[in-house]
Parts: C-alpha cells; structure tokens; sequence
C-alpha cells in the first residue's frame, strides 16, 4: 500500500461530516487507488458522536480506509495532515449580531490556523467550508504565517454546482456539457453567479437561455438563497450537497480541472478583476493539479461589475470587523 494521505475534518460529528467521510473513505475525494488516513476533530461533547461515525466507518470495511483518529484537540488533529477539511463553525443563532458571529468563529478559526501552522504537512491544501468561509478562511490563513496563502480556500463550489444545475433545467441540456460558470464574492445571499462567458454545448449561455429577466429575477436569487430555500424543504441545511461539494473542490484542486473548463473558489485575491489583493473571494480558478489559478482576461461588463463590487465590498467589511476584533 501507499503512504496514506492524512485528511483531517472537523466538525466530524456534524450533519456535513456524516456525508463527507464516508466519501472520502471510499475514495471519491482522492481517488481509488489514494489509501486516506482519517483524523477527526470535534469539541469534547462531539466527540462520543464522532466515535459513533468512526464505528459505522469501520462497518463500511474501506480498502483505502487506513486509519481514523478522534480528537478535541486541534494541535494533535492537524499533526501530519495533508488535507484539511474545516467544517466545524458556529452557526448564527436568532439575534446574534454579525460581530458576534465573526467572534465566535474567531474562537474557532485561529486556533485552528495555528494549529496547521505549527504540525501541517509541506503539502498542506485547506478547504473551509463551516460559514462564514471566507472569512473564515481569512482568519486561519492570517494564523499560519509559514503556510502560504494560497493553500486556504474557502467553498463556493455548492453555488456554482447550483448554478450549473440550475441552467440545465432552464435549457435541458446535460450538466456535462455546460462549462464556464462562475461564482464570485463571497459565500453567501450577496455573491453574483455569473454566465457573461457560460457555454451549453460550446454555445454562449447567454444566447441560448435568451431571456435576461431570468437570469436577473430568477437564477442569480436562486442560486444565492439556495441555502435558505433548503433549510425552509427540509427542516435542516444542505448537509449531503455540502458535503459532495466539498469532494468536488478538492477532486478538482489535487486532479486538475478539465481542459477548457474552470470552476469556482473562494481563493486569496492577487488584486484580480479589481478584487484586493489579500481578500479570500470566490473567482473562476483552474487547477492544474498542485494551486489554483484565477483565469485571467474575462471581459466584466457594467451588470457584473456591479455585482462583484457589491459582494466584495461585503468581505471588506468582513475583514474590517475581523481585524477591528483583533482576529487577524
Ligand atoms: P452541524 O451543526 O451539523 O455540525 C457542526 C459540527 O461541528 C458539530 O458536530 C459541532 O460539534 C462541530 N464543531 C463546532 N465547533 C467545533 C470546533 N471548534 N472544532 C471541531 N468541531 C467543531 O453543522 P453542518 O450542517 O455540518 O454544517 C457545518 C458548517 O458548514 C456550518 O457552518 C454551515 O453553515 C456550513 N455550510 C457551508 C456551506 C458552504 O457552501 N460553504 C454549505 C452548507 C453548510
């Protein structure tokens, strides 16, 4: 057998968790011949739940399946791990103000960061997804100065996979065969799902959907309040599309996205498409297997100008609170 890759998760005793680490065990994430060593990671009264996923990841008998570890420590969860899977966060409960959201998850993401910091493999690739992930994300990469940037990302791929879903059925095309979507801004009601440069079967989007008030009224508040819209359906948040979200990000990140093609994630912002350089925004990236690249020299028109600005302009704040709360 091959050296295992030590993925570790929190939040592994979560609704998300019970959908991602049989996954991960089974090898969709890494691949099927990518034995994983599992390390998962709760706060001590998660953990006899976790241990709980751990008996029934047992049951699944996994040929890739190397190994789970249980901790309530994030210095010992992170030791080793070459991908690391930040699911666990404090959700917003009635009446909690955003500062105080941004704090408790402060709390959590520091700590988390320093961690990585301090054990990490070299090779370490972070995906965030417990909200808010951008920021987030922000605050653990802030926390590990010797990992570089790049390597923290934050997850826009459940929008996007929406987005893409949602223009099959308006068009009745094939999922495969439309590419080019993009989310931008931030993970939440404000980003812009975009299909300025989309293709349904090699064709523009734009002219084969041919009705621009859906694409306005329609699709973009679809795809941005989703996640509302499934809380109202099933009485709970997407758990097993975050979860299969999650796999396709880092599918995509560790084995390259297509050939003409590109997906999308919150990654560090060099300064592209006006966005400041150092924000954790979503964008149109390739992979070719190792980092991530925005792709670069996509006409913006006023519309999506607009968009973008109002999305980035909300990570602003976000960051602006962060940092005024000593968090980064
Ligand atoms: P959940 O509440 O079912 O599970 C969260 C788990 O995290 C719990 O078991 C809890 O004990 C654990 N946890 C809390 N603090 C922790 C810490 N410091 N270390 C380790 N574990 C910790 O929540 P669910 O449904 O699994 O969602 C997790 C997060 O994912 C939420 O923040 C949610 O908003 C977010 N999410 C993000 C999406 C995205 O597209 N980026 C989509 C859907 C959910």
């Amino acid at each position: 057998m091959t050296t295992p890759v030590n993925v570790t998760v929190t939040g592994a005793a979560g609704q998300i968790g019970y959908a991602l680490l049989f996954r991960i065990a089974s090898g969709q994430m890494l691949g099927a011949t990518t034995p994983v060593r599992l390390s998962l990671l709760e706060i001590p009264q998660g953990v006899k739940a976790a241990e709980g996923v751990a008996l029934e990841l047992e049951d699944g008998a996994f040929p890739l399946l190397a190994g789970i570890d249980i901790y309530d420590d994030a210095k010992a969860a992170f030791e080793g791990a070459n991908v690391a899977l930040l699911v666990g966060a404090r959700p917003r409960t009635a009446g909690m103000e955003r500062g105080d959201l941004l704090a408790a998850n402060g709390g959590i993401f520091k700590p988390q960061g320093e961690a990585i910091n301090a054990g990490a493999a070299a090779d370490i690739r972070v995906l965030v997804v417990g909200n808010p992930a951008n920021t987030n994300a922000l605050i653990a990469a802030s926390h590990a100065p010797d990992v570089p940037t790049e390597r923290f990302t934050a997850m826009t791929r459940l929008d996007h996979n929406r987005a893409v879903s949602q223009v099959a059925r308006k068009t009745g095309a094939e999922v495969a065969t439309i590419a080019r979507v993009t989310i931008w801004g931030n993970h939440s009601a404000t980003q812009y799902p975009d299909l300025s440069h989309a293709t349904v079967g090699g064709d523009a989007a734009l002219a084969v959907i041919a009705d621009q008030a859906w694409v306005e009224d329609d699709f973009i508040p679809t795809v941005a309040k989703r996640g509302a819209a499934i809380i109202a359906a099933r009485g709970a948040s997407s758990a097993a599309s975050a979860a299969n979200a999650a796999i396709d990000h880092v599918h995509s990140w560790v084995h390259g996205t297509p050939e003409g093609d590109w997906t999308s994630a919150g990654i560090v912002s060099d300064g592209s498409y006006g966005v400041p350089a150092g924000l954790i925004s979503s964008f149109p990236v390739t992979s070719d297997g190792g980092a991530w690249s925005i792709v670069q020299g996509l006409s913006v028109d006023d519309f999506s100008r607009g968009r973008i600005d109002a999305s980035v302009a909300e990570l602003e704040e976000e960051r602006t609170a962060v940092r005024e709360l000593g968090l980064i």
